[in-house]
């Protein structure tokens, strides 16, 4: 059932559960963002994703069509009046290879139930947060980056992106370069936490300032040289991973032997984990 708000009443919707795209912007081929009405009653805590998607192909013995869904973070933050979105290409992924397609004004279908582990709740007090990212994996960061209890509860916040090419960094970079400069952001985030924000993009497979994979540069120590930090410690860091899996699986057998323990709502601990969206 479509919740009757004022977004979706003046859209009209002819989908169930419709928002409507109000902005896109295309990054690579292979990466674009976009933003979508959000449900007034949708409450939701950063870091926590939704399933969102179109209506499939009609069945060709029924002529039914089923919704399309996969589980996507909310890159933005929960004071803002939108929801955004980041997301891979993929040419033959059921549901990417046809909403890479939207445009302003085009519906999709969104299921207002977020969920999700890289929350807040689910960590132990700390010094220091971590967030690990490998491409698409960046958007539940995109959302805690603007929550001003990050910068409240933590005194430095680490984000490390890790991408195959450069213009794969383009979006994360830019969201960093908002909460420097943007002078709302900082009214609503408070004086001087960009301050506590250090950023650590890697590229594996183009020519790029620091080239590796972060895993590695962690392994060297070269990471910790480079930010001016002691190795993760489960004394002082937190963390939260989104990457694909062999990325997360790696970094939470690191994590383990840094001494760390997995979190989760019910039970908050020292690091969480989620995987990173693919079509
Ligand atoms: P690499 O180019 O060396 O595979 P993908 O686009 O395949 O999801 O990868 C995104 C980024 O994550 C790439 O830079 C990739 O590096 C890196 N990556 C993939 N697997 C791991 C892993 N197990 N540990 C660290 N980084 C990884």
């Amino acid at each position: 059932q479509t919740p009757v708000t004022q977004a979706t009443a003046k859209a009209v919707p002819t989908l169930p559960d419709a928002q409507t795209v109000t902005q896109v912007k295309h990054y690579t081929d292979r990466l674009f963002s976009f933003r979508v009405t959000r449900p007034a009653s949708l409450r939701f805590r950063s870091g926590e994703f939704v399933m969102i998607g179109l209506m499939g192909d009609p069945d060709p013995k029924t002529g039914r069509q089923k919704p399309l869904l996969r589980a996507y973070s909310i890159a933005s933050p929960s004071w803002d009046d939108e929801l955004e979105f980041y997301s891979i290409k993929v040419p033959d992924g059921p549901l990417t290879s046809r909403l890479q397609h939207i445009t302003e004004g085009d519906e999709i279908i969104l299921r207002p139930k977020p969920v999700g582990t890289l929350v807040h709740d689910a960590l132990l007090p700390g010094k220091r947060l971590w967030f690990f990212a490998t491409g698409t994996g960046f958007a539940p960061f995109a959302s805690l980056l603007r929550d001003p209890q990050t910068y409240e509860d933590y005194d430095e916040i680490i984000i490390t992106h890790t991408c195959r090419e450069v213009g794969e960094l383009t979006y994360g970079r830019d969201l960093i370069d908002s909460l420097r400069t943007d002078e709302m952001l900082a009214e609503l985030m408070g004086e001087g936490f960009a301050d506590k924000l250090k950023y650590y993009p890697t590229t594996t497979r183009e020519e790029s300032p620091k080239m590796g994979r972060i895993t590695d540069l962690m392994r060297t120590g070269e990471a910790f040289a480079d930010l001016g930090v002691p190795p993760l410690n489960p004394a002082t860091d937190r963390a939260m991973i989104c990457g694909n899996l062999a990325f997360n699986l790696e970094l939470k057998e690191m994590f383990e032997e840094y001494g760390l323990e997995e979190g989760a709502n019910s039970k908050p601990a020292h690091y969480v984990v989620e995987k990173a969206f693919l079509d």
